[in-house]
């Protein structure tokens, strides 16, 4: 099980690279902009806190194939150990092969459906990001895309994996864990909420009372 946080805020990558077992930090345009660095300032000051061992996620920005794979190899000239994440368009999938025969490994994302992941797995891409939450907010069924992305590749494609991405409850991203995804990204914001219920605290506070009134000290 692979698990990656989705920020490129230094803080976030900070805190939670200390407390969970993460794989690397995935972002897009949008995640990146937020920072308001450029993206090899963002991308460089990601590696310095989590290493250069684990992975690092960018995406292109270029909407035709040559484009794309122009951005790719920048990108990858820069950073090491960066898997670039290609929009799963027709230009996208002509994008991927390219860069699959050079040996560059790719996402495939922006992926809405089951069908259209599939076809970025044969087009060669190591990892495939179906949106679970925005699947849900058109009325679909995130999680069940998830399932049948992760059937097609257990059948056909076993090489790529699915990274389940978009999320806006713990629930969802244990749903995709259940449902077979073997990578995942998370937002921080989704991430706290594992470790923030106030009912854990409220435990806590109980045993710390009743061990005071029993020994009148907080320690052993
Ligand atoms: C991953 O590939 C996506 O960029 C990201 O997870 C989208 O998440 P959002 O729907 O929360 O913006």
């Amino acid at each position: 099980m692979e698990l990656y946080l989705d920020t490129a805020n230094l803080a976030e990558v900070e805190r939670f690279a200390k407390i969970l077992p993460i794989q690397g930090v995935t972002t897009n345009p949008s995640i990146i902009a937020k920072e308001k660095r450029s993206i090899l300032t963002a991308l460089g000051e990601l590696q310095q806190i989590i290493g250069k061992e684990k992975l690092l996620f960018a995406q292109v920005i270029a909407h035709t194939a040559d484009d794309m794979v122009k951005e790719a190899l920048y990108l990858r000239e820069q950073i090491e150990n960066l898997v670039v994440k290609v929009p799963v368009t027709a230009e996208g999938l002509i994008a991927i092969k390219a860069l699959t025969a050079q040996g560059i490994p790719t996402l495939g994302t922006a992926v809405y459906g089951a069908g259209q992941g599939f076809l970025a797995a044969l087009a060669g891409a190591k990892y495939i990001a179906p949106y679970v939450n925005r699947i849900d907010a058109q009325g679909g069924d995130g999680v069940g895309a998830v399932a049948e992305l992760q059937t097609l590749l257990d059948l056909h494609k076993p090489d790529s994996m699915v990274l389940a991405a978009s999320f806006r409850t713990p629930r969802q991203v244990l749903d995709c864990m259940l449902a077979g995804a073997r990578s995942i990204t998370v937002g921080c914001d989704v991430m706290e909420l594992f470790i923030t219920d106030p009912a854990v605290f409220a435990a806590i506070d109980k045993f710390d009372r009743d061990w005071h009134t029993a020994f009148g000290k907080n320690t052993f």
